[in-house]
C-alpha cells in the first residue's frame, strides 16, 4: 500500500465529505461520517469518532518467521470481529490499521466493497471499503461506508478479514512496538498507539473494550494474550489454537497476543486468590532467566502489598511474558505484562502498580502519562521501602538532589509532547510529585485519596485536573499551586 489520498484525509475536511442531508424531511436522521481521529493532539489519527466498541474478538493465525535467514517477518492472517454501538447516525465510519492488508468487510453480515480511496468531498456509491496508509504522515485508516447506513444507538458486528507480513514497527520516536516480530514468535507491546499494527480498532484510551482470543500457531508454539484461558489449546495438523478470554474493560494499547516458546507457568495465585499465569521464554540466559524466576516468585507478596495500599486487584487474573527478544522496556499490558530479556524486581512491582494505575484509571489524553508513570514510578519506592530498602523519603531526596541547572528540570511532566511522553522525569518528577504532594495533604489523606482515585475512575479515563480535584476534595486543601509547580513549571521546585 502507498501513499495515497492524504489529502482526502485533512481533518476539516473530511466530515463533510460523507454527510447526508434529509432536505424536507427534517424528521429524519441526518447521517454524517464519524471522524477519522480521536480527539487527542498528540495523536490526531489515532481514535475515530462516532461509535464505541463494546467487544473484540480475534481470530489470529500467525506464522512466525523461517528460522534463518534474515529479514525477521511473520505472516498475520485473521479476523476481527467487533461489536460497536455507533454515537451518531453514521454514513461511514473509520478504523485503525496500519501495514496491513484489509480483503473482505461486513457490517451487520453485509458485505462491503473493496475501492480506492475517494477525493475530498467525493460520494461513494454503495457499501465499500478502503484503506489509507501513509508512514510519511503518520495516518493509518481503514474507512468503511456500510449501507445500510447506521443508526445511533443501535447493536453493529463489524467483521474485518485482513492479514499480511508482520515487520518490526517503530512509534514516533523510533522505539520498537505493535507487533514486533522476533526470531521465534511475536512480542506485542502496543503504547501509546501501535494495536492498529495488529489489529483495526479505535486507538484510544477513552473507548474501552473487552476482548476474546483465538491464536492458531505452529505446534509447539505458545500464544499468549490478556486474561484467562476459558479452555485449553487445541492442535491439529501442526496447528495450536490458544484461547484467552480478557472480560475486564481493556485499553487498546494495553492489549497483547505473544507469541514464543514459551514455558507456560499456571500454578499460582495470590492470597486474594488472583490466578497468576507466567509464559517465560525458553530461551532466556541464565543469570537473566534466575533474576527473572526470583522476581516472578514474588509477585504474589506484591499483590498482596499493593492490594494493601491501593485496594482490590481490579482484573481477574495477573502473570508476565518474559520474551528472549527485546524492544528497550517493559510494558504493564492488561493482565500480562510483557518484559524484554529479563524481569527484574523492580520492573515487576511497576508494572504491576500499572495494573491499578494507567489500566483500571487510564490518561483521557495522552498528555497525562504522569499519572500513570509517575504512580508506577513511586509504586517502585514503596515496594522497596516495604522490603527494608531505601525509604521513599531517600528516594525523593535522591530526584531533589538533582542540581536546579540540569535539563531534567525543564520537562513540563503535565504536558510533555508525544516524543517526551516516557522521558525520564516524567516517570521521576512524576513519582517526586506524588511523594511530596503526600508531604502536602499528609499519609492518611495521601492513600484515601489515591483509593477514592481508583473507585471512582475504575473502568474508565481521566485527567490530572480530575486527580487534582480529588485531592482537594481528601484533604480539603485548595492544590492549584502545588500542581501548577509540579507539573507545569520547567523548574526544579522549592520545597
Ligand atoms: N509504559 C512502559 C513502562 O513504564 C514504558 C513504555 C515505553 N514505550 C515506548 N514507546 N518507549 O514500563
Ligand atoms: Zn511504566
Amino acid at each position: 500500500m502507498g501513499g495515497i489520498a492524504v489529502a482526502s484525509l485533512a481533518l476539516a475536511g473530511f466530515g463533510a465529505a460523507g454527510a447526508v442531508a434529509a432536505p424536507g424531511n427534517p424528521g429524519q436522521p441526518k447521517y454524517t461520517a464519524g471522524d477519522e481521529g480521536g480527539g487527542d493532539p498528540y495523536f490526531p489519527y489515532s481514535g475515530n469518532g462516532g461509535y464505541d466498541v463494546l467487544h473484540y474478538d480475534l481470530d489470529l493465525t500467525y506464522t512466525p518467521p523461517a528460522a534463518s535467514p534474515a529479514p525477521i517477518e511473520g505472516d498475520l492472517d485473521a479476523v476481527a470481529t467487533i461489536d460497536l454501538v455507533p454515537t451518531q447516525d453514521l454514513d461511514r465510519f473509520n478504523l485503525d490499521l496500519r501495514g496491513l492488508d484489509v480483503t473482505a468487510v461486513t457490517v451487520n453480515g453485509k458485505p462491503a466493497t473493496s475501492s480506492a480511496p475517494p477525493a475530498a468531498g467525493d460520494e461513494v456509491d454503495g457499501a465499500a471499503f478502503w484503506q489509507v496508509q501513509d508512514d510519511t504522515a503518520r495516518v493509518w485508516e481503514l474507512t468503511i461506508q456500510p449501507r445500510p447506513k447506521l443508526k445511533a444507538g443501535s447493536e453493529v458486528e463489524v467483521v474485518v478479514e485482513y492479514g499480511g507480513t508482520t515487520t518490526r514497527p517503530r512509534d514516533i520516536e523510533g522505539f520498537l512496538y505493535g507487533w514486533v516480530t522476533t526470531r521465534d514468535g511475536a512480542m506485542v507491546v502496543s503504547e501509546p498507539e501501535g494495536s492498529m499494527t495488529w489489529y483495526p480498532q479505535n486507538d484510544q484510551p477513552t473507548d474501552k473494550a473487552t476482548y476474546s482470543f483465538e491464536i492458531t500457531v505452529p505446534e509447539g508454539k505458545v500464544a499468549v494474550a490478556n486474561g484467562t484461558q476459558p479452555k485449553p489449546e487445541e492442535t491439529a495438523n501442526g496447528w495450536t489454537t490458544w484461547f484467552w478470554d480478557a472480560p475486564d474493560a481493556q485499553a487498546s494499547y494495553l492489549t497483547t497476543a505473544s507469541v514464543g516458546d514459551y514455558d507456560l507457568r499456571d500454578a499460582y495465585t495470590s492470597s486474594s486468590g488472583v490466578p497468576i499465569i507466567d509464559a517465560v521464554d525458553a530461551d532466556l540466559m541464565s543469570g537473566n532467566l534466575a533474576t527473572t524466576n526470583a522476581s516472578l516468585a514474588l509477585q504474589p507478596a506484591m499483590i498482596d502489598f499493593f492490594e494493601s495500599v491501593f485496594g482490590d486487584y481490579p482484573f481477574v487474573a495477573y502473570g508476565s511474558i518474559v520474551e528472549d527478544d527485546s524492544v528497550g522496556y517493559a510494558l504493564e499490558t492488561q493482565t500480562r505484562p510483557v518484559y524484554s530479556r529479563v524481569a527484574r524486581e523492580s520492573t515487576v512491582a511497576h508494572e504491576l502498580a500499572h495494573q491499578w494505575f494507567g489500566n483500571a484509571v487510564s490518561p483521557e489524553l495522552w498528555q497525562y502519562i504522569w499519572l500513570n508513570e509517575g504512580w508506577a514510578s513511586y509504586a517502585e519506592w514503596l515496594w522497596a521501602e516495604e522490603q527494608g530498602g531505601e525509604t521513599a523519603q531517600d528516594a525523593f531526596e535522591g530526584v531533589m538532589s538533582i542540581p536546579d541547572t540540569s535539563s531534567f528540570w525543564d520537562v513540563v511532566i503535565g504536558d510533555p509532547g508525544p516524543t517526551g511522553l516516557f522521558a525520564g522525569p516524567v516517570y521521576d518528577r512524576g513519582a517526586a510529585t506524588l511523594h511530596a504532594l503526600r508531604l502536602e495533604v499528609g499519609d492518611d489523606d495521601f492513600f484515601a485519596a489515591a483509593q477514592l482515585w481508583l473507585e471512582r475512575y475504575d473502568d474508565g479515563t481521566a485527567t490530572s485536573d480530575d486527580f487534582q480535584a480529588v485531592y482537594e476534595e481528601v484533604s480539603g486543601l485548595d492544590l492549584d499551586a502545588f500542581f501548577e509547580t509540579w507539573l507545569y513549571t520547567p523548574e526544579k521546585p522549592v520545597i
